[in-house]
């Protein structure tokens, strides 16, 4: 398939216009358009039309029973989309609409199964992008748009990120330039008493809450917080190597890529519904993590040794006595493993002090990256201004990359640059990276679940 590409710049209002036009009208025929929105580039098609959706799955290459976003460009289209429209929901969309909220709601039967992945509620979102605003105004369609990244890559930031990922694959790019969040939507669900976050994104907890009241986590996302924070199945950095095989624990670590399958534990958002309840080893010790989850639908629980691409073979035979039970995600497309480079990502933090990047957590960054810069391979330390002259010592040292996300306390900037960052490991061909962790306020949460899930959570504490 040709995929045409257009701009949509405002400062070029003729041109921007005939690429609405051709936008709109590819999806008025059923066809795919990239897009621009405030969070991510999206992957648009005719969410009532069920063929369209599943041309969506299949350029993706994602299952179709994960669900996709059903985006408006008008408030009053919920009512023609859900049977029924909570109190909570309003006061919602007239907080944050058009922005990066999306509305977990029960659906009218006009929504087919093809777009909500078979579940009887519908996602919604009314994106504020002007390009996303006028492409789904001027079609006069409803769009389903997951993000336009092919299964388990980092979502696109750049019309060039869905270039790499789905060029030849879709009708058309809307090249809008770099999107100004960085990172996916927040989702609450308002099918309950009281509304539940099942993905944490720009939207807080604390500003849903400012409007609504109580708000609760999914508690898989509580769960993925105690990692970080040191809880169950926390590593012991004084034994972390890049090559030990010992006290190796760690679950998740499967690949993001369809290609990789052969053989291990690999899986994407995108490609099967057996859960991540794995507990793959890579051979690097000390890097734990509970493991042996129970996946509830598919009725697995494994634990598997999987050479991955950092370290000799890992045993697994010293898995921690109590086990956890993962629990599983609401949102069906959070169950998967998102957003991961190629290479081996692990996060290092300090048990003592979670929530700071401090000398011991450099240092033993510092340490991991020369033992694999000793075994030549390509290695990232994904760092921030206050930290990344911690390892300025390497700087001259081949297969060496350092990738600033920014600052500290800028959360703005290391969403706006988390996936291109991941993306850039790829293109540098790195197998093994390092991240210094993030507070988990205002977005720091949404950051660290995400940097979480990329690094199949990898989590070191020193
Ligand atoms: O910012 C965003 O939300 C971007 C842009 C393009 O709008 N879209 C996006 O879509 O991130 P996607 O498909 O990559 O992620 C949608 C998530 C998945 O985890 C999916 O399982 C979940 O939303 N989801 C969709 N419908 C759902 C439903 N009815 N109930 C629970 N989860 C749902
Ligand atoms: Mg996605």
């Amino acid at each position: 398939m040709d995929t045409i590409l257009c701009t949509y710049d405002q400062n070029q209002p003729d041109e921007a216009a005939a690429s609405i036009d051709l936008a709109a009208k590819i999806l008025q025929q059923g066809g795919l358009v990239a897009f621009p929105t405030e969070t991510v580039y999206g992957l648009g098609g005719d969410a009532l039309d069920p063929s369209a959706s599943m041309r969506i799955y299949a350029a993706k290459g994602r299952p179709s029973d994960n669900p996709l976003i059903v985006h408006i460009a008008d408030k009053a289209d919920v009512w023609k989309l859900a049977e029924e429209v909570p109190e909570t929901a309003v006061m919602l969309m007239e907080a944050f609409w058009p922005g990066p909220l999306t509305i977990i709601l029960r659906k009218k039967p006009v929504v087919p199964d093809a777009t909500t992945g078979g579940l009887s509620t519908v996602a919604i979102r009314m994106p504020s992008h002007p390009a996303a605003m006028e492409m789904i105004r001027r079609s006069g369609v409803y769009v389903a748009a997951p993000s336009a990244n092919r299964s388990g890559r980092p979502s696109p930031t750049t019309a060039e990120h869905v270039r790499e990922d789905l060029f030849g694959a879709i009708d058309m790019i809307l090249d809008g330039g770099p999107v100004g969040i960085g990172i996916e939507s927040t989702i609450v669900d308002l099918t309950g008493e009281v509304p539940m976050i099942l993905r944490p994104g720009y939207i807080t907890r604390e500003m849903l809450s400012a409007i609504v009241g109580p708000v609760e986590l999914d508690p898989s996302l509580e769960q993925l917080d105690a990692e970080v924070l040191g809880g169950a199945g926390a590593v012991t950095a004084s034994t972390a190597t890049t090559t030990d095989s010992a006290k190796t624990q760690e679950s998740a670590g499967q690949t993001d890529d369809p290609a990789d399958l052969s053989g291990s534990t690999g899986q994407t958002d995108d490609q099967t519904d057996i859960s991540d309840s794995t507990g793959p080893t890579d051979g690097r010790a000390g890097i734990a993590r509970a493991n042996g989850q129970t996946d509830d639908r598919a009725g697995i629980a494994r634990a598997i040794g999987q050479s991955g691409s950092a370290g000799s073979p890992g045993k697994n035979s010293d898995l921690p006595a109590e086990d956890t039970v993962m629990q599983h995600p609401k949102a069906p497309g959070m169950r998967y493993t998102h957003y991961a480079p190629h290479g081996t990502l692990s996060i290092i933090t300090d048990r003592e002090h979670p929530e700071q990047v401090t000398q011991a957590v450099t240092a033993e960054i510092l340490r991991l990256t020369k033992e694999a810069l000793a075994e030549e391979r390509e290695t990232a330390i994904l760092t921030t201004g206050e930290h990344a002259s911690a390892y300025d010592s390497l700087t001259e040292v081949p297969h060496f990359h350092k990738i600033l996300l920014g600052d500290v306390d800028d959360g703005q900037t290391v969403a706006a640059h988390l996936y291109g960052a991941l993306r850039t490991c790829d293109t540098l061909g790195c197998e093994v990276i390092y991240s210094e962790s993030f507070r988990r306020d205002a977005l720091g949460s949404a950051i660290m679940n995400r940097l979480v899930k990329a690094a199949g959570h990898r989590v070191i504490s020193v």
